[in-house]
């Protein structure tokens, strides 16, 4: 193992909370850095938002601010939800930074200048309405083999068909739902293929696990295609050097945002950056540092082949190992917001203590990438059974009768008490290859072992009877008890850091750590004791599954390509639309309201009848300009008894508030009294 570690996580996108599905990676991300600084290494974690993308601008715009304002808004939150978990970053900071700019710059520049990057013309669909080009996802319309309805413009969720967007039947904008037009526009393109040689053989040095391999040996036996790498404007991202409206797509830039985030850590520090990640301008082209990143399996492509290619295209040192895990499921289902089981971070750590959840998922964790199953009734028993009913009950058993009877004060370890905490030492080997090689469930199987070892200690000598007639034999015996205690605190600490820091404290002593974990206690007094951790009622996950299932939150929608844009409101039926009588209606006059100051008063004509509208446009709209106008109107309304009057309906209008509105109006030709369908 190198001393020195540069470790990241997946960035994740800036377009919705953090859920326990996310948490499989930061969790096992966040325990493999903590074992490595425990064991004495220098290891740093980096992380950021992924801030760019269709998905963001159309959120920030869903929600009438600007995409900055979103990021920022939502990187508080990230950051809130992290910490809960307990995630220890050295920094978590965002792709939308200068030092994302500057190496995104640099990297396309020196891909260009190697000749690595082209540019050709690419059809794509286009809304007219939207006044923009539609990724994929955004593009819906009937399935061309299943006839399924309302399918994604990648593939269909029915009969798992894939295609290009152009192959749907009836296609239209899922955001206004228009048909999309076709426009030709340049892109750029990477070459990934040049870099096939170079991707073999980092592959071979061992980049990724052999399951890992065999995948991408598919892929190159596929062929690697050319990667589309620019978007069109209106996009949220980086303008590339020399064009006036074209942007770097997200996903050149977010793995970028590894080296930014590690760029502006190592320049606060005053530490040279270039020597921990070489580059094109570093003195030296080699470094001490390896740099490990963490992902889930569905990016796999963008950090196997595209993220290695480009740093080694660029002049950079490519990254030393890509460890990959599965998907999430829950109660063997995938997390789904109607079963409850799409539980946010921030929900969790509401109901649960997050030490729990890390536990959990240790027990689950090992270096391949089967999916991962959240059992609820295996949450609660493994939480009751193994870290109240083992680890928390070995230690205040031990403590609480120490002080109890024996004022706090540790004796010496007996000959059967060095045995137990001999053979606590000696799994040091073991559990460290363990942690390494991200066998977690491994690890917390020999720890659970050891702690009955332990408990088989103290159930053999009786320190509770013994502390009445022989008062320091008792003493030796806790002694070893508390010893063993700490040896698994140290073993557990990167899983459960709180819990491990509860020890220290008690025991009075200063880190716990591999190194120091053969010196046993002895002599010492120890501190008070501190309640560790409670049962958890089944009844109390119930209640979390039911909050979530009843928060408005939309699911979000998968990962890897651009996002479908949020939605505000829950789904509603066409019945349900029926309700609303919407009608053309065409304004016969408009007059201010005295004392009012926003509003105007409306007479309008639904063809043939008349009906007086108060409508609080008059920030935005001058009387005079009204009349005449065909506008569209919600006529059955409760009507308002107002104290200028009654306002018999409303007129409809869009804008983000704040008296900045805008009417909405029917197309020329529309008549005064027609229905709205
Ligand atoms: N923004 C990209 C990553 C860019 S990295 C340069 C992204 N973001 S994400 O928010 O969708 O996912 C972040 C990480 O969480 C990914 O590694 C993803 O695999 C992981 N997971 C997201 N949902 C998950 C589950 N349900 N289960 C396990 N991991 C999951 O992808
Ligand atoms: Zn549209």
């Amino acid at each position: 193992m190198p001393d020195k570690i540069l470790v990241t996580s997946a960035l994740p996108y800036a377009n919705g909370p953090i859920h326990i599905g996310h948490l499989v990676e930061y969790i096992q991300t966040d325990i493999y850095v903590r074992f490595h600084r425990m064991a004495g290494r220098r290891c740093l974690y980096f992380c950021a938002d992924d801030t760019h993308g269709t998905a963001v601008m159309l959120s920030a715009k869903a929600a009438g601010i600007s995409p900055e304002e979103w990021i920022a808004q939502v990187h508080k939150e990230h950051v809130e939800d992290f910490s809960r978990f307990l995630i220890s970053f050295d920094n978590y900071y965002s792709t939308h930074s200068p030092e994302n700019r500057y190496f995104s710059e640099l990297i396309f520049q020196r891909l260009k200048a190697a000749g690595s990057i082209i540019k050709r013309p690419v059809e794509q669909a286009y809304c007219e309405h939207c006044r923009m080009s539609l990724p994929d996802r955004y593009i819906r319309g009937t399935c061309p083999r299943c006839k399924a309805p309302d399918q994604y413009g990648d593939c269909c969720e029915v009969c798992g068909a894939t295609y290009r967007p152009t192959d749907l039947l009836d296609p239209y904008c899922a955001t206004c739902k228009t048909k999309p037009t076709t426009r030709t526009s340049e892109h750029y393109f990477f070459r990934l293929a040049d870099y096939q040689d170079q991707l073999r053989a980092l592959i071979c040095s061992g980049y990724t696990p052999k399951t890992v391999a065999n995948k991408l040996e598919e892929w190159f036996a596929a062929g690697l295609r050319d990667w589309d790498i620019s978007r069109d404007g209106p996009y949220f991202g980086f303008l590339i050097p020399g064009e006036k409206d074209k942007y770097f797509y997200v996903w050149l830039d977010a793995p970028i945002g590894y080296m930014a985030s590690a760029k502006n850590y190592f320049d606060r520090m005053g530490e040279d950056f270039s020597e921990v990640w070489p580059g094109p301008s570093s003195a030296s082209p080699t470094t001490d540092w390896q740099i490990h990143h963490f992902i889930g399996k569905d990016i796999m492509y963008f950090h196997a082949l595209f993220w290695p290619a480009m740093l080694i295209g660029a002049g950079f040192k490519a990254p030393d190992r890509l460890f990959v895990h599965g998907f999430l499921t829950v109660n063997g289902e995938k997390m789904s917001k109607s079963r409850g089981t799409f539980i946010k971070a921030q929900t969790f750590a509401k109901h649960l203590n997050p030490e729990f959840l890390r536990y959990y998922y240790a027990s689950k964790l090992s270096d391949n990438l089967d999916d991962i199953d959240l059992s609820t009734e295996d949450l609660v028993s493994k939480i009751n059974a193994d870290l109240v009913g083992k680890f928390a009950n070995l230690a205040s058993r031990s403590i609480q009768l120490l002080h109890a009877g024996l004022r706090g004060r540790l004796g010496q370890l007996d000959p059967t008490g060095s045995n137990l905490f001999g053979t606590l030492v000696q799994a040091r080997e073991e559990i460290a290859s363990d942690y390494e090689g991200l066998r977690f469930s491994s690890v917390v199987r020999r720890v659970l072992d050891l702690a009955d070892q332990a408990d088989r200690f103290l159930e053999a000598r009786k320190p509770w009877d013994l502390v009445k007639t022989a008062p320091e034999q008792a003493r030796d015996v806790l002694t070893a008890g508390i010893n063993a205690v700490k040896c698994l605190a140290t073993y557990l600490k990167p899983v459960i850091p709180t819990f491990a820091a509860k020890i220290e404290q008690m025991l009075c002593v200063g880190p716990l750590d591999l190194s120091n974990i053969d010196q046993p206690l002895q002599g010492t007094v120890i501190g008070p004791f501190q309640r560790l951790f409670e049962r958890v009622d089944p009844k109390e996950v119930q209640r979390m599954i039911e909050e979530t299932k009843s928060s408005g939150d939309q699911q979000p929608p998968s990962p890897t390509a651009d996002h479908a844009p949020a939605m505000f409101k829950p789904e509603c039926t066409i019945e349900d639309f029926d309700k609303l009588d919407i009608r053309v209606a065409r304004v016969i006059s408009a007059e201010r309201v005295q004392g009012a100051d926003k509003l105007l008063r409306l007479l309008i004509d639904v063809g043939g009848t008349q009906k007086t509208v108060f409508a609080g446009i008059a920030k935005a709209y001058q009387p005079e300009q009204l009349t005449g106008r065909l506008v569209v109107y919600l006529a059955n309304l409760r009507p308002r008894k107002m104290r200028f009057g009654l306002s018999e309906g409303m007129i409809l209008a869009a804008g983000p508030g704040d008296g900045q509105v805008y009417l909405l109006a029917p197309d020329p030709g529309a008549q005064p009294g027609q229905k709205v369908t």
